[in-house]
Protein backbone atom coordinates (compact mmCIF):
# COMPACT_ATOMS: atom_id res chain seq x y z
CA UNK A 1 0.00 0.00 0.00
CA UNK A 2 1.02 3.96 -0.07
CA UNK A 3 1.81 4.57 3.23
CA UNK A 4 2.50 8.33 2.28
CA UNK A 5 -0.91 8.90 0.54
CA UNK A 6 -3.27 6.99 2.70
CA UNK A 7 -1.67 9.25 5.19
CA UNK A 8 -2.26 12.24 4.06
CA UNK A 9 -5.71 11.64 3.30
CA UNK A 10 -6.21 9.97 6.71
CA UNK A 11 -5.10 13.20 8.03
CA UNK A 12 -6.48 15.90 6.39
CA UNK A 13 -10.40 13.76 6.72
CA UNK A 14 -9.37 13.27 10.58
CA UNK A 15 -9.07 16.68 10.72
CA UNK A 16 -12.00 17.75 8.97
CA UNK A 17 -14.17 15.41 10.87
CA UNK A 18 -12.99 16.91 14.35
CA UNK A 19 -13.40 20.05 12.66
CA UNK A 20 -16.94 19.48 12.14
CA UNK A 21 -17.46 18.00 15.72
CA UNK A 22 -15.85 21.31 17.76
CA UNK A 23 -18.05 23.42 15.42
CA UNK A 24 -21.53 21.55 16.19
CA UNK A 25 -20.29 20.67 20.06
CA UNK A 26 -23.16 22.99 21.65
CA UNK A 27 -25.93 21.15 18.99
CA UNK A 28 -28.69 19.24 20.83
CA UNK A 29 -27.76 15.74 20.74
CA UNK A 30 -29.62 12.72 20.11
CA UNK A 31 -28.48 10.27 22.55
CA UNK A 32 -29.19 6.47 22.33
CA UNK A 33 -28.35 3.40 24.07
CA UNK A 34 -26.68 0.09 22.74
CA UNK A 35 -25.55 -3.10 25.07
CA UNK A 36 -26.17 -1.33 28.63
CA UNK A 37 -27.69 2.05 29.28
CA UNK A 38 -24.20 3.00 29.71
CA UNK A 39 -23.42 2.24 26.20
CA UNK A 40 -23.78 6.10 24.40
CA UNK A 41 -24.33 6.18 20.97
CA UNK A 42 -25.37 9.49 19.51
CA UNK A 43 -26.51 11.45 15.70
CA UNK A 44 -22.38 12.41 15.69
CA UNK A 45 -20.94 8.97 16.40
CA UNK A 46 -22.67 8.14 13.34
CA UNK A 47 -22.60 10.98 10.95
CA UNK A 48 -18.87 10.86 11.81
CA UNK A 49 -18.25 7.15 10.85
CA UNK A 50 -20.16 7.72 7.59
CA UNK A 51 -18.17 10.58 7.10
CA UNK A 52 -15.06 8.23 6.57
CA UNK A 53 -16.65 5.33 4.95
CA UNK A 54 -17.76 7.81 2.07
CA UNK A 55 -14.51 9.12 2.00
CA UNK A 56 -12.20 5.89 1.79
CA UNK A 57 -15.06 4.15 -0.24
CA UNK A 58 -14.82 7.33 -2.74
CA UNK A 59 -10.61 7.11 -2.59
CA UNK A 60 -9.72 3.63 -2.02
CA UNK A 61 -12.78 1.49 -3.41
CA UNK A 62 -10.48 -1.40 -2.84
CA UNK A 63 -10.14 -1.12 1.12
CA UNK A 64 -12.38 -2.36 3.37
CA UNK A 65 -13.62 -0.98 6.75
CA UNK A 66 -14.19 -2.37 10.52
CA UNK A 67 -15.81 0.43 12.44
CA UNK A 68 -18.17 0.65 15.47
CA UNK A 69 -21.38 1.88 14.40
CA UNK A 70 -22.38 -0.16 11.79
CA UNK A 71 -20.79 1.78 9.00
CA UNK A 72 -18.53 -0.52 7.99
CA UNK A 73 -18.13 -3.86 5.97
CA UNK A 74 -18.79 -7.12 7.45
CA UNK A 75 -15.15 -8.02 8.59
CA UNK A 76 -13.93 -11.50 9.39
CA UNK A 77 -10.54 -11.36 9.01
CA UNK A 78 -8.00 -8.81 8.15
CA UNK A 79 -6.72 -9.40 4.39
CA UNK A 80 -5.78 -6.89 2.58
CA UNK A 81 -5.99 -3.14 3.38
CA UNK A 82 -8.06 -2.56 6.79
CA UNK A 83 -9.21 0.67 8.14
CA UNK A 84 -10.21 0.19 11.54
CA UNK A 85 -12.16 3.12 12.89
CA UNK A 86 -13.39 4.37 15.62
CA UNK A 87 -15.22 8.10 14.96
CA UNK A 88 -15.82 9.36 18.87
CA UNK A 89 -13.96 7.23 21.14
CA UNK A 90 -14.78 7.98 24.91
CA UNK A 91 -18.96 8.95 23.88
CA UNK A 92 -19.75 9.36 27.23
CA UNK A 93 -16.96 11.89 27.86
CA UNK A 94 -18.34 13.56 24.71
CA UNK A 95 -22.22 13.61 26.00
CA UNK A 96 -21.01 14.72 29.59
CA UNK A 97 -18.16 16.81 29.63
CA UNK A 98 -17.89 17.92 25.38
CA UNK A 99 -14.02 16.98 25.74
CA UNK A 100 -11.53 14.35 26.39
CA UNK A 101 -12.32 11.99 23.29
CA UNK A 102 -10.91 11.39 20.21
CA UNK A 103 -10.90 10.23 16.93
CA UNK A 104 -9.33 6.44 16.36
CA UNK A 105 -8.23 5.35 12.99
CA UNK A 106 -5.69 2.16 12.84
CA UNK A 107 -4.87 1.55 8.71
CA UNK A 108 -3.49 -2.23 8.78
CA UNK A 109 -2.34 -4.19 5.82
CA UNK A 110 -2.84 -7.96 5.81
CA UNK A 111 -3.40 -7.68 9.63
CA UNK A 112 -0.02 -5.27 10.42
CA UNK A 113 -0.80 -1.92 12.04
CA UNK A 114 0.79 0.80 9.11
CA UNK A 115 -0.82 3.90 10.51
CA UNK A 116 -2.29 5.25 13.64
CA UNK A 117 -3.91 8.04 13.89
CA UNK A 118 -5.85 9.58 17.50
CA UNK A 119 -6.84 12.96 17.18
CA UNK A 120 -7.69 14.83 20.59
CA UNK A 121 -10.92 17.11 19.06
CA UNK A 122 -11.64 19.48 21.26
CA UNK A 123 -7.76 20.64 22.05
CA UNK A 124 -6.70 20.10 18.76
CA UNK A 125 -3.66 17.65 18.84
CA UNK A 126 -3.20 14.55 16.66
CA UNK A 127 -1.12 11.89 17.30
CA UNK A 128 -0.01 10.07 14.34
CA UNK A 129 2.53 7.19 13.59
CA UNK A 130 3.65 5.44 10.61
CA UNK A 131 5.25 1.76 11.59
CA UNK A 132 8.69 1.65 11.23
CA UNK A 133 8.97 5.47 11.12
CA UNK A 134 8.47 7.12 14.60
CA UNK A 135 5.21 8.86 16.43
CA UNK A 136 4.63 12.33 16.34
CA UNK A 137 2.07 15.05 18.38
CA UNK A 138 0.90 17.62 16.53
CA UNK A 139 3.88 17.03 13.39
CA UNK A 140 6.93 16.66 16.52
CA UNK A 141 8.55 13.44 17.15
CA UNK A 142 8.04 11.41 20.36
CA UNK A 143 11.05 10.20 22.09
CA UNK A 144 11.58 6.75 22.76
CA UNK A 145 9.82 5.67 26.52
CA UNK A 146 11.84 5.41 28.90
CA UNK A 147 13.14 1.15 29.84
CA UNK A 148 14.84 2.21 33.03
CA UNK A 149 11.68 4.06 35.37
CA UNK A 150 10.41 1.20 37.51
CA UNK A 151 6.71 0.50 38.87
CA UNK A 152 6.64 2.34 41.82
CA UNK A 153 7.52 5.68 40.13
CA UNK A 154 4.87 4.43 37.13
CA UNK A 155 1.76 6.19 36.58
CA UNK A 156 -1.18 3.39 35.19
CA UNK A 157 -4.64 4.49 33.71
CA UNK A 158 -7.17 1.95 34.29
CA UNK A 159 -10.78 1.99 35.01
CA UNK A 160 -12.49 1.39 38.66
CA UNK A 161 -14.37 -1.45 37.27
CA UNK A 162 -11.74 -3.91 37.43
CA UNK A 163 -10.97 -2.81 41.34
CA UNK A 164 -14.44 -4.11 42.14
CA UNK A 165 -14.80 -7.96 43.30
CA UNK A 166 -17.95 -8.91 41.27
CA UNK A 167 -16.23 -7.99 37.58
CA UNK A 168 -16.53 -11.26 35.92
CA UNK A 169 -12.65 -10.74 33.80
CA UNK A 170 -10.10 -10.28 36.14
CA UNK A 171 -9.14 -11.11 39.61
CA UNK A 172 -9.81 -7.84 41.52
CA UNK A 173 -7.26 -8.34 44.21
CA UNK A 174 -4.06 -8.49 41.38
CA UNK A 175 -5.29 -5.05 40.51
CA UNK A 176 -5.74 -3.62 43.77
CA UNK A 177 -2.03 -4.62 44.43
CA UNK A 178 -0.72 -3.38 41.19
CA UNK A 179 -2.35 0.37 42.46
CA UNK A 180 -0.74 -0.44 45.55
CA UNK A 181 2.91 -0.99 43.73
CA UNK A 182 2.29 2.35 41.61
CA UNK A 183 2.71 5.77 41.95
CA UNK A 184 -0.84 6.59 41.03
CA UNK A 185 -3.32 6.12 38.36
CA UNK A 186 -5.41 7.83 36.28
CA UNK A 187 -8.58 7.04 34.54
CA UNK A 188 -9.29 9.16 31.38
CA UNK A 189 -12.51 7.64 29.91
CA UNK A 190 -10.97 7.58 26.04
CA UNK A 191 -9.08 3.70 25.03
CA UNK A 192 -7.54 5.79 22.28
CA UNK A 193 -6.98 8.64 24.34
CA UNK A 194 -5.30 7.00 27.23
CA UNK A 195 -2.97 5.18 24.35
CA UNK A 196 -1.79 8.01 22.78
CA UNK A 197 -1.06 9.33 26.17
CA UNK A 198 1.18 6.26 27.27
CA UNK A 199 2.91 6.89 23.47
CA UNK A 200 3.61 10.65 24.39
CA UNK A 201 5.23 9.70 28.16
CA UNK A 202 2.42 11.39 30.06
CA UNK A 203 1.11 7.38 31.45
CA UNK A 204 3.70 4.57 32.22
CA UNK A 205 0.77 1.58 30.92
CA UNK A 206 -2.65 1.08 30.59
CA UNK A 207 -4.61 -1.74 32.35
CA UNK A 208 -8.26 -2.62 30.73
CA UNK A 209 -10.13 -6.23 30.59
CA UNK A 210 -12.40 -5.34 27.88
CA UNK A 211 -11.41 -3.76 24.58
CA UNK A 212 -13.11 -3.80 20.91
CA UNK A 213 -10.03 -3.45 17.67
CA UNK A 214 -11.70 -0.01 17.15
CA UNK A 215 -10.32 1.25 20.43
CA UNK A 216 -6.90 0.13 19.88
CA UNK A 217 -5.91 -0.44 16.63
CA UNK A 218 -3.99 3.03 16.51
CA UNK A 219 -2.82 3.09 20.08
CA UNK A 220 -1.08 -0.10 19.67
CA UNK A 221 1.08 1.41 16.38
CA UNK A 222 1.37 4.49 18.26
CA UNK A 223 2.73 3.09 21.49
CA UNK A 224 4.91 0.38 19.61
CA UNK A 225 6.42 3.36 17.27
CA UNK A 226 7.83 4.42 21.27
CA UNK A 227 9.08 1.49 22.16
CA UNK A 228 6.03 0.42 24.31
CA UNK A 229 4.59 -3.12 24.42
CA UNK A 230 1.11 -3.71 24.05
CA UNK A 231 -0.51 -7.24 24.73
CA UNK A 232 -3.30 -9.15 25.97
CA UNK A 233 -4.06 -9.27 29.78
CA UNK A 234 -2.10 -12.53 29.70
CA UNK A 235 1.03 -11.52 27.80
CA UNK A 236 -0.41 -12.99 24.56
CA UNK A 237 -0.66 -11.30 21.16
CA UNK A 238 -3.25 -8.77 20.50
CA UNK A 239 -6.38 -10.12 18.21
CA UNK A 240 -7.57 -7.20 16.27
CA UNK A 241 -10.85 -9.15 15.82
CA UNK A 242 -12.67 -9.92 18.95
CA UNK A 243 -13.19 -8.44 21.89
CA UNK A 244 -10.18 -8.14 23.89
CA UNK A 245 -8.43 -7.15 27.44
CA UNK A 246 -5.37 -5.51 26.93
CA UNK A 247 -2.02 -4.15 29.30
CA UNK A 248 -0.03 -1.49 27.17
CA UNK A 249 3.41 -0.39 29.35
CA UNK A 250 6.95 0.58 28.81
CA UNK A 251 9.29 -1.78 27.62
CA UNK A 252 10.36 -2.70 31.36
CA UNK A 253 7.38 -2.56 33.52
CA UNK A 254 5.43 -4.72 30.76
CA UNK A 255 6.31 -8.51 31.90
CA UNK A 256 5.91 -7.87 35.60
CA UNK A 257 2.78 -6.44 35.40
CA UNK A 258 1.17 -8.86 33.46
CA UNK A 259 3.36 -12.10 35.29
CA UNK A 260 2.64 -10.46 38.75
CA UNK A 261 -1.04 -8.30 38.87
CA UNK A 262 -3.16 -9.72 36.55
CA UNK A 263 -5.20 -12.52 36.72
CA UNK A 264 -7.64 -12.94 33.85
CA UNK A 265 -10.66 -14.85 35.18
CA UNK A 266 -11.36 -18.00 33.17
C1 LIG B 1 -15.07 3.26 25.14
C2 LIG B 1 -13.92 4.07 25.71
C3 LIG B 1 -13.71 3.71 27.17
C4 LIG B 1 -13.45 2.23 27.35
C5 LIG B 1 -14.62 1.45 26.77
C6 LIG B 1 -14.81 1.80 25.30
P1 LIG B 1 -16.53 4.34 23.13
O1 LIG B 1 -15.24 3.55 23.75
O2 LIG B 1 -12.73 3.85 25.01
O3 LIG B 1 -12.59 4.40 27.69
O4 LIG B 1 -13.31 1.93 28.72
O5 LIG B 1 -14.38 0.07 26.90
O6 LIG B 1 -15.92 1.07 24.78
O7 LIG B 1 -17.71 3.44 23.34
O8 LIG B 1 -16.66 5.61 23.85
O9 LIG B 1 -16.14 4.44 21.71
CA1 LIG C 1 -14.20 3.22 21.56
CA1 LIG D 1 -16.92 4.97 19.71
Amino acid sequence: MDTKQILQYARSWVLEAGEDIRANINEPLQIDTKSTPDDLVTQMDQQTEKFFADKIRNQFPDHRIFSEEGMGDDISDLEGVVWIVDPIDGTMNFVHQQRNFAISIGVYEDGTGKIGLIYDVMNDVLYSAVKGEGAYKNGNRLPQLSTTEPLKRSIFSLNTTWLLEENTLVEASGIRELVKSLRSTRSYGSAALEFAFLAEGVLDGYVTMSLMPWDIAAGKVLVEEVGGVVTTGDNSPLSMMDRTSVCAARRNIHEETVENYINLKK
